[in-house]
């Protein structure tokens, strides 16, 4: 069960737990943290779930499939090397302690 934090662009920290397995979207609109939409429901389609994965997690995190990078492409915000769909990572234990940051906006 890791612990997620996810930070909004006005610097305002979430911190969590989330199971194993499932996707941080999920954990985080399961939250209640404002800023991921998920138009999609977590289809890897909208890119409305945008996250800037910490530098220092960065190399750690499974790289994206060519679709996601795709969806990147057509986010709010440009996406970054380090951008993210929230819906396409899955908690793990390696994931213990993960570092998230939301853009300002998603549409
Ligand atoms: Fe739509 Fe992630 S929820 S791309």
């Amino acid at each position: 069960m890791p612990d997620i934090t996810l930070i909004e662009a006005d610097g305002t920290e979430h911190g969590f737990e989330a199971p194993d397995g499932v996707s941080v979207m999920q954990a985080a609109t399961g939250f209640g943290v404002p800023g991921i939409l998920a138009d999609c429901g977590g289809q890897a389609s909208c890119g409305t779930c945008h996250v800037f994965v910490d530098p220092a997690w960065a190399d750690r995190l499974p790289p994206p499939e060519p679709h996601e990078r795709l969806v990147l492409e057509t986010t709010a915000v440009p996406a970054t090397p380090t951008s993210r769909l929230s819906c396409q990572i899955r908690l793990s234990p390696a994931l213990q302690g993960l570092v998230l940051r939301l853009p300002d906006r998603q549409v």
